[in-house]
């Protein structure tokens, strides 16, 4: 197949929902309906289940599902499919962040019956922000729930999207009868059948069909006749381009745990969403097409087997062809690196290959020299922007508490940080290091890593931070950065790239600080530009 027709084929996308919304649910029945499980129960939840924040084995054996998981590839109707997992535990928040760096679209999954939750507004925002084409997946229509015109305005008015219904209920819980699909201009009728299984469903042309009048009586037809009209006058006509540009997103209904609604689904998305976009980097715009290989880390796996330094690092082909044996540029350390068994994805097994295309993650074995958001090219030193590192929420000192293990302990957690568990910052006023999270969960994760991986014994201690901000002084000899420097230097840090970090101790001191130095912006990500 030419290059141009491997790139077009090409569908890269994540699945973002609050926790227990249905996103394995339905990670899983695409796998089903793209012909690469035969039997749904075989792609296991990587979420950390309630109430098991200490239980460590528990922890461990979610990391190895979770590389499982990491990509699911199939194909679907000559299209490659990419499906990027995404953590919904919160705690693992900054993952799922950086993992939609990755992704060319997004499917957003609700519970019809708790509706917006607080982690999809979260990660919806970072959508929205970047322009990420989303469609909106509504679950679990066999269970009561909320009216769905109530729930569409829920989702304008807290998610702040434009949307428009591609299909639409016919009844709901119980009464759950089937939905209309404005898409593909036909109604299914909902028959429940062998939830592993593909779903049977009859399919109707028209709403004047007799059969259907039969199938879902009266009263429904007129309630769904009148739902229709009102979809026509509220919403707009859907629009590929505004879909494409992040300003219109449409919506469909249905219960992945019955399969219903899931190959609608799955059709409209072949159809529209996005192949792979071109990406900026610090000096241009790469395009997919471009003949010169390129690509960047959003995913760093470590140490799965302790007894071997072994890490995956997962890169997304954003140009050219990869190719196994073949040396590439890393651009920040100025080196060349050639894999001799790059992985691929392929449902849930990783497998070597030869080439991978735009669009494609490989797994790359690497023994250190990679950290999240790593270029990788055949030559341009370019370095693709866009994975920001976000204030975490808790902060603590960490202190050795093996004096004889002081180098294993810097080497871990250097090589944590690497991976993206956390973020750390040295004091500049001692160099005292500072953990800083985005859930509590990650500090017991380092301790435990640093144990066992590394044979570290670390200690914690509290410290009062409200957030951290990347400081930025457009000409750093101005008077009031010096100042600032001086009055605050308890409370500057560098960041793990050396960037400077006021690390506030309250919103009420951070507001102050700003006003105060109106010569200094104050940044709440890592990427000030
Ligand atoms: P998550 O990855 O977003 O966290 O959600 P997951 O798919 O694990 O689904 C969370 C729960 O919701 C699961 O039940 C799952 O079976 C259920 N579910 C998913 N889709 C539907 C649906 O369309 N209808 C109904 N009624 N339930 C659905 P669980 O009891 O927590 O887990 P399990 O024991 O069934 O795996």
């Amino acid at each position: 197949m030419e290059f141009l027709q491997e790139i077009q084929r090409r569908r890269t996308f994540g699945i973002i929902s609050h926790p227990d919304a249905g996103k394995t649910t339905l990670t899983e029945k695409l796998l089903l309906y793209g012909g690469a499980i035969q039997e749904a129960g075989a792609v296991k939840s990587n979420k950390i289940k309630k109430g098991a924040t200490s239980d460590f084995m528990e922890i461990e054996r979610q990391r190895g599902i979770s590389v499982a998981t990491s990509v699911l590839a199939f194909n679907y109707q000559n299209k490659k499919i990419n499906i990027l997992d995404t953590p919904g535990h919160k705690d693992f928040a900054e993952d799922t962040f950086r993992t939609l760096t990755a992704v060319d679209s997004v499917i957003v999954v609700i519970d019809v019956a708790k509706g917006v939750e607080e982690q999809t507004e979260k990660l919806v925002e970072v959508c929205r922000m970047r322009k990420i084409p989303m469609i909106v997946f509504i679950n679990k229509l066999d269970r009561e729930g909320k009216d769905a015109f109530d729930l569409l305005d829920e989702v304008e008015q807290k998610l702040g999207l434009q949307v428009t219904p591609l299909s639409f209920p016919i009844g709901m819980g119980y009464n759950f009868k089937g939905i209309y699909n404005l898409w593909s201009q036909n109604i299914q009728i909902f028959e429940p059948t062998d939830k592993q299984k593909i779903a049977q469903t009859i399919a109707y042309e028209s709403l004047e069909d007799e059969g259907l009048r039969q199938a879902i009586g009266e009263e429904s037809l007129t309630e769904l006749k009148e739902s229709l009209e009102l979809v026509k006058g509220v919403y707009p006509n859907f629009d590929q381009n505004q879909y494409l540009e992040g300003n219109l997103q449409p919506v469909f209904f249905g219960s992945a745990l019955n399969n219903f609604g899931v190959q609608e689904l799955l059709d409209c998305f072949i159809e529209i969403a996005p192949p792979p976009l071109p990406k900026s980097t610090d000096k241009r715009i790469i395009k997919p097409d471009e003949a010169a290989f390129s690509g960047f880390v959003f995913k760093i796996h470590a140490n799965m087997d302790p007894k071997h330094r072994d890490r995956l690092a997962f890169i997304k082909i954003v140009s050219g062809i990869f190719k196994r044996n073949t040396p590439y540029l890393h651009v920040r350390q100025k080196k060349k690196l050639k894999f001799s068994s790059p992985n691929a994805f392929f449902a849930e097994k990783k497998q070597v290959v030869d080439e991978s295309f735009p669009g494609d993650i490989v797994g790359l074995h690497d023994t250190g020299n990679f950290k999240i958001g790593d270029t990788l090219t055949s030559g341009e030193e370019i370095q693709y922007k866009g994975i920001p590192s976000f204030s975490p929420e808790h902060f603590r000192f960490i202190n050795n508490a093996d004096p004889m293990k002081a180098k294993q302990l810097n080497k871990g957690i250097d090589q944590l940080m690497d991976e993206g568990v956390a973020q750390l910052f040295v004091l500049n006023l001692n160099g005292r290091k500072v953990i800083g999270t985005v859930g509590a969960l990650q500090f017991e994760v380092i301790q435990y890593r640093l144990l066992h991986e590394y044979g570290a014994k670390c200690t914690y201690e509290n410290l009062n931070v409200h957030k951290a901000c990347w400081i930025m002084c457009e000409n750093p000899e101005h008077p009031e950065f010096e100042d600032f420097k001086r009055v605050k230097q308890k409370f500057l840090a560098q960041d793990k790239q050396g960037q400077l970090v006021f690390l506030a101790d309250s919103a009420f001191s951070l507001q102050m600080t700003q006003q105060k130095y109106s010569a200094i912006s104050f940044h709440f990500t890592s990427e000030m530009n």
